[in-house]
C-alpha cells in the first residue's frame, strides 16, 4: 500500500495533472514498475515505456553503432514502417506513459514521421512523444515541423564539439550543418515562446571524441539546449565495445571529474549519473550492479512490427518476442518467447550473449 502512494507521488511528480485524468494509464504505471523490480516472467501490466523504429534505414555509419555488427546477421532486411502497420502497432500497445521514435535507423528519414506523431496524440493522449535523431536532416522547415507537432523531446547525438572529431565518431562530415539545424530550431522555439521540443544533445564517449568531452558540454551551454540526453561508454555489445581498457577509463575518468567541476561553476544540471559518480565507469566492464528490468518496461518495436526484449537489440534476428502487426500486443507480450527470455535473463544462463556483457539501454 505504501510503495502504491509513494509511486503515485512520483508519477504525480513527474508527469503532473495526468495523474488525476487517466487513473487507468496510471495504475498500469505503477503496477509495470512494481513488476519491473520483481521480474515475474508472466508480465500483468503494460510497458510503460515503448521504442517505436520508423526505419532501420541510416544515412550515416557510426563507428560504435549496433548496426555495425549486421554482418552477423546476413539476413537483416532495411526498410520503413508502414503507415497500416503504424496504426496497427498504436491500436495495440495501449497507452504506454512514453513512446520514443528511435531503432537501429535514423529517424527523420522517415517521410511521415509528423503523421505517426500526430496519429499518436490522437489516439494516446498521456504519452509524452520522443524523437531521438543524428541530426542531420534538421534544417528551418523540419525545425518549423518540431514546434508544431506534439513532438515533446528531441534527442541530437552529436559525439563531438568539433567538425574533425565528428567525422571519426559518425563517418561523415555533418558537425556544421547539424549546429546550424539545433541553432535554427533554439531560435524558431524563442521567437514563437514555444516551450517543445525540448532539446537534448547526446555524446557517446570513444576513444576518438574522449579529448572533447568539456568542449562538449560547453558547447551545449552555448548552443542553449535544454538538457544533456546521453553521455555514456559505449555499450559493451557494441563493435566499440572492447576499447575500454584500463588507462582509456582512466582518462576519461580525470576528464569526467574536470567536467563536473564546470557543469557546478555554471549551475548547469546534467540528468546522467556518471557525471556524478564517474567511478561507474569502472564497473562498466564487469557488470558490476546492472540488474536488468529492460524486457518489463522498456522493449522495442522494429519497423516491421517485432517486438524485441530491448533497445540494445532492434534486431528480430537477434530475438524477437512475436509480431504485433500480425498477433495481438497481448499474445506477445507474453508469448512462449517473451516467457522464456524472462525466465532466463535472471538465471546463471542468460537468453542471448549480448545480455552476458550487457550495461542496458
Ligand atoms: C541507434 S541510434 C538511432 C537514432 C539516430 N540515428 C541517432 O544516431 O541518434 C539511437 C541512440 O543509440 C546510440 N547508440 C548507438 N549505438 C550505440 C552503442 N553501441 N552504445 C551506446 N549507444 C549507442 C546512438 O548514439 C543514439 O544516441
Ligand atoms: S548511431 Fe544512429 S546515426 Fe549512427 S549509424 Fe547508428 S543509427 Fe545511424
Ligand atoms: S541485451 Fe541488455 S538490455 Fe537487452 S535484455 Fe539483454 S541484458 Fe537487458
Amino acid at each position: 500500500m505504501l510503495d502504491n502512494v509513494r509511486l503515485f507521488s512520483q508519477y504525480y511528480k513527474t508527469y503532473g495533472l495526468s495523474a488525476f485524468l487517466y487513473p487507468d494509464v496510471v495504475s498500469n504505471w505503477i503496477l509495470n514498475k512494481r513488476e519491473a523490480k520483481k521480474r515475474p516472467a508472466f508480465v500483468k501490466s503494460r510497458p510503460n515505456i515503448i521504442q517505436i523504429e520508423l526505419t532501420n534505414v541510416c544515412n550515416l555509419c557510426c563507428k560504435y553503432c549496433y548496426r555495425g555488427r549486421l554482418d552477423e546477421f546476413p539476413g537483416v532486411k532495411f526498410g520503413y514502417m508502414k503507415e497500416k502497420d503504424f496504426k496497427k502497432i498504436v491500436s495495440e500497445i495501449k497507452t504506454p506513459v512514453s513512446i520514443g521514435f528511435v531503432g537501429g535507423g535514423e529517424t527523420m528519414l522517415h517521410p511521415q514521421m509528423f503523421e505517426f506523431a500526430k496519429h499518436i496524440s490522437q489516439i494516446h493522449k498521456p504519452s509524452i512523444l520522443s524523437v531521438t535523431t543524428n541530426g542531420t536532416l534538421l534544417d528551418e522547415s523540419m525545425a518549423l515541423k518540431l514546434i508544431d507537432s506534439n513532438i515533446s523531446k528531441l534527442y541530437v547525438t552529436i559525439d563531438a564539439a568539433s567538425p574533425e572529431t565528428y567525422i571519426k565518431s559518425r563517418g561523415r562530415d555533418y558537425f556544421n550543418k547539424i549546429i546550424k539545424g539545433v541553432q535554427t530550431l533554439v531560435e524558431l522555439k524563442k521567437q514563437k515562446a514555444s516551450k517543445t521540443p525540448i532539446i537534448g544533445l547526446s555524446f557517446i564517449i570513444l576513444e576518438e571524441n574522449k579529448h572533447e568531452i568539456l568542449d562538449f558540454l560547453k558547447l551545449a551551454i552555448s548552443l542553449k539546449v535544454d538538457f544533456i540526453g546521453t553521455l555514456r561508454l559505449p555499450h559493451p555489445v557494441s563493435p566499440e565495445g572492447a576499447f575500454m581498457n584500463k588507462s582509456s577509463l582512466d582518462d576519461i575518468y580525470k576528464k569526467l571529474i574536470e567536467a563536473r567541476k564546470y557543469l557546478e561553476s555554471n549551475n548547469f544540471w546534467v540528468k546522467e549519473s556518471i557525471m556524478y559518480n564517474p567511478e561507474q565507469i569502472f564497473d562498466f566492464q564487469n557488470r558490476k550492479g546492472y540488474f536488468c528490468s529492460t524486457p518489463w518496461e522498456f522493449p522495442q518495436v522494429t519497423w516491421e512490427g517485432e517486438l524485441t526484449p530491448c533497445c540494445v537489440i532492434p534486431f528480430s534476428e537477434i530475438y524477437s518476442f512475436g509480431n504485433i502487426i500480425k498477433s495481438s500486443f497481448g499474445e506477445v507480450w507474453n508469448s512462449a518467447k517473451a516467457v522464456d527470455f524472462r525466465r532466463k535473463i535472471k538465471s546463471a544462463t542468460p537468453p542471448i550473449n549480448w545480455c552476458k556483457k550487457c550495461m542496458g539501454c
